[in-house]
């Protein structure tokens, strides 16, 4: 059977690709909220760290040498100035840690800060630093990211998932139509060796015959030496028939498939002395040209082995619809139903090809009366 491997073919090139889009849908909506929000935030810890940075000059200039120590009116100018809730540090001109801290706020786990100088004539006099609580911040991008990862994932399913349910069902049609193909140009090389073989062979068989009756007549040899040999061609001849029929069952185009199989059962019952029964049920649906091949070259064959191997008295050959709908072709035997462990002929794996290339299956086994039955199911 044909390998496409579309699938695979599709797979290993998109897989990286949806990868990559999925991930980007992901990471691309909270890393722009991050970025945005982040600004907004340091841009306000920077706005309240000016009016921190104000309110503190202020008190610096009413109280120049004891500000650093009056935590309880810097509290009421930050309040003064709207700034109540707010976590800051303040920095004297060394540097140095001033003790109004303690009327601030702790800062938050997630704190962004803002700076602001505090100078007099140039000099610096202290540092203000204001923290902007991150955790709004981080907690909306956290949910963001939940929400585009799962929009990512889905989009890369579609994206994977669509393209290749499709490619699948192509691919199946192309098998398929490639089995149907196969089957085909078998069909067509076995006509070309029939014509070869009736052509060629015949022709120079029925010559022959043709010479040999004028040279007895001009040499006058003896009738029943003639009569032995001719009779010895005309077994070829008919064995040339024979396999040409095989071959190319013309009968399948110029009769149908009911009466071909009616006589070829016919004709192996005649020439082996079994008793083959062909049942067709009314059921039978209409059937293309390669499922009707297909039916008469697994009766063939089926037949065939009945009569090489089976040791059999009777074959039944059973035509009729499934109840899904499709064919149920049986052809059964009551010989010794013995089949080999190892496979020996190409005549069972054929037939389970030729199911199989178009879209059935064939199961050889046991026979409810004993013997062997082939059960080709075609759709
Ligand atoms: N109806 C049957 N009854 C008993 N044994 C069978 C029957 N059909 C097939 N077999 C056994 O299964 C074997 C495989 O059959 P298969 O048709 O594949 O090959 P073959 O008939 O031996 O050779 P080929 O068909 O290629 O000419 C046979 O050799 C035979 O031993
Ligand atoms: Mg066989």
């Amino acid at each position: 059977m044909t390998t496409l491997e579309l699938k695979r073919w599709f797979r290993a090139r998109m897989v990286p690709v949806v990868a990559f889009t999925a991930v980007t849908v992901a990471l691309s909506a909270p890393l722009v909220h991050c970025a945005r929000a982040r600004a907004d935030a340091v841009r306000l810890a920077r706005e309240e760290a000016a009016r921190a940075g104000e309110a503190l000059r202020s008190e610096m200039q009413v109280r120049p040498g004891l500000w650093r120590y009056g935590a309880a009116k810097l509290t009421e100018r930050l309040a003064e100035s709207g700034l109540s809730r707010t976590a800051l540090v303040v920095l004297d001109g060394d540097g140095r840690r001033a003790k109004v801290d303690s009327a601030a706020l702790p800062p938050p786990r997630w704190a962004l800060w803002g700076r602001a100088e505090v100078r007099e004539g140039g000099a610096l006099l202290g540092t203000v630093y204001v923290a902007e609580d991150g955790w709004p911040l981080v907690a909306t991008a956290l949910e963001l990211l939940a929400g585009f990862s799962l929009l990512g994932l889905f989009l890369g399913a579609v994206l994977l998932g669509v393209p290749l349910r499709a490619l699948g069902e192509a691919e199946g049609r192309i098998r398929r139509l490639l089995g149907r193909l196969a089957l085909t140009l078998q069909e067509e090389d076995r006509r070309r060796i029939a014509r070869d073989l009736h052509d060629g062979v015949g022709q120079a068989l029925t010559a022959a015959r043709l010479e040999l009756q004028a040279l007895r007549a001009r040499a006058g040899l003896d009738a029943s030496e003639v009569a032995r040999i001719t009779a010895r061609l005309d077994e070829a001849l008919e064995e040339v028939r024979r396999s040409t029929a095989q071959l190319a069952p013309a009968a399948l185009a110029e009769l149908g498939l009911r009466r071909a199989l009616e006589r070829h059962c016919a004709t192996v019952a005649d020439a082996s002395g079994l008793v083959v029964t062909l049942s067709w049920d009314e059921s039978v649906p209409g059937l293309s040209a390669e499922a009707e091949t297909a039916c008469y070259r697994v009766v063939q064959e089926a037949l065939a082995n009945a009569v090489r191997h089976a040791n059999a008295r009777a074959v039944r050959v059973v035509l009729r619809a499934r109840p899904g709908g499709g064919l149920l072709l049986q052809v059964e035997d009551d010989g010794t139903g013995q089949l080999p462990d190892a496979p020996v002929g190409r005549g069972l794996e054929g037939i389970r090809e030729r199911a199989r290339l178009l879209g059935g299956e064939a199961c050889v086994g046991p026979a409810p009366a004993g013997g062997l039955r082939v059960e080709v199911t075609l759709p």
